[in-house]
């Protein structure tokens, strides 16, 4: 199933002295939703970080659809399919909301069905409709709540049309109401539902959350990390009655 989508092997991150991700190998399919958790510090947005080239590892190999990861620029990235969104959010604060989501519906990746500007804005609409924020389409991205931005950040990424979505903590900062949603949403956006003009086969999703609840109810598959290194990959109810994941993780009161 899959296999070689991505492969991900022996792969290394220190910061000065600290090992941030350690001998970290998984591989994963292209119909596959997957959980990445863990405590603050274990090293999960390194490996997104990793994943999408904004860092480069001390040792390790990535490949996605067979192509080497490591070396390459984040635009390239991009245009293999690889979307992400960023924990701390950076929009044009300066820009309307709708211009932060035209950005990347300019992409080469996005327009390489030769749209152009009122495509790319309808396309840009569907993207916000998609993660809930449409209605302020044109106030200023500096206007917006931090859930807001969250949502913001979600669009942006969806907006490049990708078949691998890395989210973290994308429920970060929204309500449980607004975090139903955004669950809701990224579910059906996996399973192939349109949302307008964009996406017509699901992505397949990497998704770093401590929201554990909501999480468990959209992914297929949990890796936990734990001071860089794998401790448990599995089934989401199995996982989550690993000793060794109460222990680094969980506690004795569970989920
Ligand atoms: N650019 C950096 N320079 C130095 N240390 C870093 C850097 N980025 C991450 N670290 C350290 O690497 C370790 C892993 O960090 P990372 O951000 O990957 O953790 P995380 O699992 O995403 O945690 P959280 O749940 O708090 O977001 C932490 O100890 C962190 O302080
Ligand atoms: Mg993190």
């Amino acid at each position: 199933m899959g296999q070689s989508f991505l492969e991900i092997e022996g792969l290394n991150k220190g910061f000065g002295g600290l090992r941030a991700v350690n001998n970290v190998g998984f591989s994963m399919g292209r119909d596959e939703v997957l959980g990445l958790i863990g405590p603050n510090g274990a090293g999960k947005t390194t490996i997104l970080r990793l994943i999408t080239a904004i860092l480069k590892p001390d040792s390790g190999r990535i490949r996605f659809k067979g192509k080497k990861i490591v070396g390459r620029k984040t635009w390239d990235i991009v245009n293999l399919g690889i979307a992400c969104t960023f924990q701390n959010m950076r929009p044009f604060r300066r820009l309307p909301i709708i211009a932060n989501v035209m950005v990347p519906c300019l992409s080469p990746r996005a327009m390489k069905r030769g749209e152009w500007v009122k495509k790319v804005e309808a396309k840009a609409m569907d993207a916000l409709e998609f993660a809930g924020i449409s209605d302020m389409a044109l106030e200023k991205a500096s206007t917006l709540s931090q859930g807001d931005l969250k949502r913001l950040e979600v669009a942006r990424a969806v907006a490049t049309e990708p078949e691998l979505l890395l989210l973290d903590e994308p429920f970060g900062g929204l309500s449980p109401a607004e975090t139903d949603l955004m669950a809701k949403s990224m579910h059906r956006l996996h399973k192939g539902g349109r949302f307008g003009r964009l996406h017509s086969e699901g992505p397949a999703m990497i998704i770093v959350e401590h929201k554990l609840q909501q999480l468990m109810k959209i992914v297929d598959r949990i890796i936990v990390l734990n001071f860089g290194t794998i401790i448990a990959d599995g089934k989401p109810q199995e996982v989550v009655k690993q000793p060794e994941v109460i222990r680094a993780y969980l506690g004795e009161g569970g989920i």
